[in-house]
């Protein structure tokens, strides 16, 4: 089996660590049997950052980092990937900021990546380069004279072209994604969207699906095991009776964390038989905090808690608990487990991994509900959620309305169905057939 190269903007912590994001995961199994070699950036900014990667051996992994100096971290990481690129991508021109120093940072650092790997890799190592932040990386790669398939995977949505080309240069980006090998994105509407934008360049319209999943199995066992855990009894002793609506974003507006809000207190206003029955707790880490539109996010939302629990809080209940810090998976695990709806609403995201979590986190005998934005690609798997316009306090009330009544046949028929969808598509399984399609894919198109 050949060596497989991933390349990201992040890479795993050196440090095994809880706080592991998402992609670690995703990507375990396809790591754990083979040679890998993980690319990218360190997290540090350095004044004067050295050309070669950092590297870093752990068993059959090795870890490749390279430094940005500052002024690259605020123009291709801040500025062009997160200010410009991100919102774009979720549909949110109106949020775009473009600067053309940023998208020549963003490019003086995807050509700094692939020259710190062009001397790395071996003729047949199999890359795989993950994610918005390295559009360019593949096109760069073959003009350093890399011959090996390359593939991408796109983890978050990609707009419809009338969006698309509010970017300045955009055709330029779509020529260097036209040049992988295999495209893959999370959902065909992402897929039509691409595909229309690589025609209409002149390019082959080869982005494909393959949904990203969880180890569904590694997380019911985890969320079994939080619930005897002191952050879990310490929850569940300070709800007492009540039901718990629990929320887990990273805060960021893609998720539409102001418009749940206001769902939420449009449930107490609507159902008052709901007032001191329920807790809403709604973790939302601090994420990009140094990007303009995600400091006054925080700041909305800190003014509506505040005004959500001063109008309907008594003195010994607090309606919405809302936390800005991390907290550990395993103990999101056990509060996704005793939490009697999961409520994720994003205004778009590619597909949401909370939403999967929350299902495979369940007590199968006594199931908790799902309410679920028709924008999360998990929405596409999930037949049994509780699908809503996040758009649309009013439903999002009705949605929570329902979630916290609905009888418990129905409750375990609706988590039964989307039990089987998590076990459908898996982590594991999505690895295996984005590699499998980017081994398959011809090897005329490398030579
Ligand atoms: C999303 C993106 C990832 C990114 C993550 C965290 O899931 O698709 O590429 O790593 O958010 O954001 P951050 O900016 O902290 O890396």
């Amino acid at each position: 089996m050949s060596r497989l190269v991933i390349v990201s903007n992040r890479v795993p912590p050196r440090e095994r660590t809880s706080l592991a994001g998402g992609l670690v995961i995703a990507l375990r199994e396809a790591i754990a049997g083979r040679d890998t070699l993980w690319f990218g950036w360190s997290g540090a900014t350095s004044a004067t950052p050295g050309k070669e990667p950092h590297l870093h051996r752990a068993g059959r992994l090795t870890l490749a980092t390279l430094d940005l100096t500052t002024e690259d971290y605020a123009g291709y990481y801040r500025g062009f990937s997160n200010g410009m690129l991100w919102p774009l991508l979720h549909h949110r021109v109106g949020l775009s900021e473009f600067s053309r120093a940023d998208l020549i940072a963003y490019r003086r650092v995807n050509r700094a990546f692939a020259a710190g790997l062009a001397p790395l890799l071996r003729p047949d190592d199999t890359i795989w380069v993950q994610d918005y932040h390295l559009f360019p990386l593949g096109a760069a790669l073959r003009e350093a004279g890399v011959r090996g398939r390359i593939g991408f995977f796109l983890h978050v949505p990609f707009p419809p072209r009338a969006l698309w080309e509010a970017l300045p240069d955009g055709d330029a980006l779509v020529r260097d994604i036209g040049t992988y090998d295999v495209l893959g994105v999370q959902t065909d509407e992402d897929a039509r969207h691409l595909n229309e934008v690589l025609s209409v360049n002149g390019q082959v319209p080869r982005a494909r699906v393959f949904p990203i999943g969880i180890d569904p199995e590694a997380f019911a066992t985890a969320a079994r095991k939080a619930v005897a855990g002191t952050e879990v009894q310490r929850l569940c002793q300070s709800l007492g009776e009540r039901a718990l609506i629990v929320g887990i974003d990273r805060l960021d507006y893609s998720k539409g964390l102001p418009q749940r809000f206001r769902g939420f207190a449009q449930l107490l206003r609507r159902y008052p038989e709901h007032h001191n029955r329920v807790t809403f707790l709604q973790i939302a880490p601090v994420s990009r905090g140094d990007v303009a539109q995600y400091r006054s996010l925080r700041r909305e939302l800190d003014e509506l808690v505040g005004r959500i629990n001063s109008e309907h809080a008594e003195f010994d209940w607090t309606p919405l608990r809302y936390l800005t810090r991390a907290v550990r998976r395993e103990v999101l695990a056990g509060f996704c487990r005793v939490a009697r709806v999961g409520l994720v609403t994003p205004l778009r995201d590619g597909m949401n991994l909370v939403a999967k979590e929350y299902v495979a986190a369940q007590d199968p005998e006594d199931p908790g509900a799902l309410v679920l934005s028709r924008f999360a690609g998990a929405a596409n798997e999930m037949d049994g959620a509780i699908v809503i316009n996040p758009h649309d306090p009013d439903a999002t009330a009705e949605a929570l309305h329902m979630a916290l009544t609905i009888a418990a046949d129905e409750r375990r028929a609706r988590w039964g169905r989307m039990w089987r969808a998590v076990n459908h598509y898996t982590a594991a399984g999505w690895a295996r057939s984005f590699l499998a399609a980017l081994e398959a894919s011809p090897a005329s198109r490398a030579a």
